[in-house]
């Protein structure tokens, strides 16, 4: 009886596409499951806190992989507050503990390393220079300040120099170097959202003239020599990239998302990574998802190495999206910052926990971050 049961417990299992094994280059993932990047702002002054190493046990599965919230490279890499980063020695001693949580319960663990551009203000920036980008144009609108509360105009970028572009490229290497040495199993750079690299690839801001600028293979240049800065660094094996060519966040918007995600997707394939990580084309403004026509199956078949796809997924679609061969993983945000168990819901088909946007950024250690309930 107990081995019938055995069986048919197999043979659902085998009915959950997302609750598949996977070979992630070194990486034996147990399910496709994936825990997006999520900026919470509980990093005080930069530093990552103890209470993250509860958070990010609380969403570790053994053979799961976590992706953590975007971490700055540099001092000039800051555009929200309490946000953590990666450049120093005392950031690199914080991470570890946090680490080493999601390793004790057999984890995978990626740093997403991230400059956020003009999407900063001087209040952030090191002795209030001007927050650096493609481009000098500024986004319209405001910003939260460091100390969390007031509200300012974005200030007024400053273009990189072209002799000042290796040295951005060098904090994106150094970077990936301090995770490898906290203990992380690799980095994902963080290649969306309208931060410094999306300001790069993105021709409704880059109006460069150099070869950073105009045509698509230039302005995908900085974009792929960090990749090949960050590959040689840690090797290809260890690096994904995060791109949204639909996306429009940040007033970051391209022409032709087609040709910049396809044109992307083919060249990594020249620096041997690990994965590319596609926002879907559903997500445009907002987190919230609108319909669309447009599709990443290009992208995907013109990637060789794995394809993870991520933006307004459930359990429906996302075991769609891996029978249907769309992509290898699946990658959660709202629902897996809500449902610290998730694949374990998602193989039971149990019922989620609703998310709190009104607590997804706030400085509590513990209301809305690590309260959330398990299944019983
Ligand atoms: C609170 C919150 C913080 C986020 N922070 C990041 C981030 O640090 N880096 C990033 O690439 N995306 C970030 N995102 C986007 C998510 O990774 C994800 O792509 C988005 O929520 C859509 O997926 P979902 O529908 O599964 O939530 C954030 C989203 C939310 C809701």
């Amino acid at each position: 009886m107990a081995g019938k049961e055995n069986t048919e417990e197999k043979q659902s299992k085998q009915q959950i596409p997302l609750i598949t094994p996977y070979q992630l280059g070194p990486f034996s993932l147990s399910h496709r499951v994936v825990l997006a990047p999520l900026t919470r702002q509980k990093s005080y002054k930069y530093i990552p806190q103890p209470h993250a190493i509860l958070y990010y046990s609380q969403r570790t599965s053994p053979g799961g992989l976590l992706i953590a919230e975007a971490t700055g490279v540099s001092d000039s890499a800051q555009g929200y507050p309490n946000t953590p980063g990666i450049w120093t020695e005392e950031q690199v001693e914080a991470w570890k503990p946090i680490v080493n949580g999601v390793h004790e319960k057999g984890g995978v663990f990626f740093c997403q390393i991230w400059h956020s551009g003009r999407a900063s203000h001087v209040d952030y920036q090191p002795n209030g220079q001007a927050p650096l980008s493609s481009t000098d144009r500024k986004i319209s609108g405001q910003i939260v300040l460091p100390n969390g509360k007031d509200l300012a105009d974005y200030s007024p970028p400053r273009a990189l120099k072209i002799e000042e572009i290796p040295h951005i490229v060098n904090d994106f290497r150094l970077a990936a170097r301090n995770a490898i040495k906290a203990g992380f199993d690799g980095v994902e750079i963080h290649g969306a959202h309208g931060y410094l690299i999306d300001q790069f690839m993105k021709d409704s801001i880059n109006n460069r003239t150099d070869e950073y600028g105009g045509t698509l293979a230039n302005r995908c240049r900085f974009p792929l020599e960090v990749v090949e800065a960050v590959a040689n660094e840690i090797g290809g094996e260890r690096v994904g990239i995060r791109l949204s060519p639909f996306a429009q966040y940040l007033e970051s918007s391209d022409s032709d998302p087609e040709a910049l995600g396809l044109y992307m997707a083919e060249a990594l394939n020249r620096y041997n990574i690990l994965y590319a990580h596609y926002v879907e084309p559903r997500l445009v403004t907002t987190f919230e998802p609108v319909a669309t026509n447009k599709s990443l199956f290009p992208m995907r078949k013109a990637f060789k190495g794995s394809f993870l796809v991520a933006g307004g997924y459930g359990r429906e679609d996302g075991n769609e999206a891996i029978s249907s061969d769309k992509a290898d993983l699946v990658v959660y945000g709202r629902i897996f910052l809500a449902n610290p168990d998730l694949p374990k819901r998602f193989e039971l088909n149990a019922p989620l926990n609703k998310y709190d946007r009104n607590t997804f950024y706030s400085p509590d250690p513990v209301v809305g971050y690590t309260d959330y309930p398990f299944l019983e």
